[in-house]
């Protein structure tokens, strides 16, 4: 197994392995460390299938809950993420994010695996938030360091959210999403987190998923949540990944937010998406 930095604030390239044979116990802990290190793991030329892509994601935790999509029919835990060449809906995922903050228990990582890849556009991008929680400057650092964010899912998936089906602009979408006003529940995580793993802190998760502060009105924390959004997604955090057919990626919602880009009108794109929670 080689591990190969990317040149950017995360990111390694692993190759060497055959993920379609079950790994040495070794290996996934070397997997782990990796994992662990660079926060984006990407695993090149893997020709996988769905059982595949499910012993993976058992490397590294159970597999996480996806409240508002509906699974593949062949497999409950993996999603589409799908769009097709004629589609004009909003495009999926396009604010930065960390899959489900508003759970009690969110997904500590995610795999993506890329099926249909457009011959150009639809990259993912991902913002090193260790990084961005090291670098930030005293006075806004000073300001997030105790604050208790409070999180859900309703600008999204609630039935009045971005991707409400009562939405002109989500007529036609190919991804199966459900949303539901399950999604206005909230629960709360502290704004600056230690990786449950390393300890090392992060600012975590976004707004989007985070609609306010405990310690804060409501327009003070509208106001931080635009300025930390800003900050959060600065071109010196980000690594920009191209995606190739039969790539796999993994990443650690600890420690980077990501979010989609378009670019690629007139080309389908399905990738499969797993979540991976901590082990009991
Ligand atoms: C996601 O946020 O899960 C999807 C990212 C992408 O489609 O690039």
């Amino acid at each position: 197994m080689h591990v190969t930095p990317i040149e950017a604030p995360c990111g390694a390239r692993v190759t060497g392995l055959d993920l379609r044979h079950e790994l040495a116990a070794e290996r996934i802990s070397d997997i782990r460390q990796a994992w662990l290190q660079y926060h984006v793991l990407v695993f090149p030329d893997q020709d996988l299938d769905i059982d595949d892509l499910a012993r993976f994601t058992l490397y590294l935790g159970n597999f996480g809950e996806d409240p508002f999509f509906n699974p593949i029919k062949e497999h409950n835990n993996i999603a589409a993420i799908r769009r097709n060449a004629d589609e004009k809906t909003s495009l999926f995922a396009e604010n930065w994010h960390t899959d489900w903050s508003f759970q009690p228990k969110p997904p500590i990582g995610t795999c993506l695996y890329g099926i249909k890849i457009p011959p150009k556009g639809g990259d993912t991008l991902f913002a090193n938030q260790h990084k961005a929680y090291d670098e930030l400057p005293a006075g806004l650092k000073h300001r997030i360091e105790n604050l208790t964010a409070i999180h859900s899912a309703a600008s999204g998936y609630s039935s009045t959210g971005l991707y409400s089906e009562r939405k002109k602009q989500n007529v036609g979408r190919s991804m199966d999403i459900v949303t539901s006003d399950e999604a206005r529940r909230t629960h709360n995580h502290p704004l600056i987190r230690p990786h449950t793993e390393t300890g090392r802190a992060a600012i975590y998760s976004t707004a989007g998923y985070i609609e306010g502060f405990e310690e804060l009105k409501k327009q003070e924390s509208k106001k931080l949540l635009r300025e930390l959004y800003s900050y959060q997604g600065s071109p010196q955090f980000i690594y920009r990944h191209v995606w190739k057919p039969n790539m796999l990626v993994v990443w650690d919602n600890r420690s980077v937010l990501h979010k989609a880009t378009g670019g690629y009108e007139g080309y389908d794109r399905l990738l499969y998406r797993t979540t991976i929670s901590e082990f009991d």
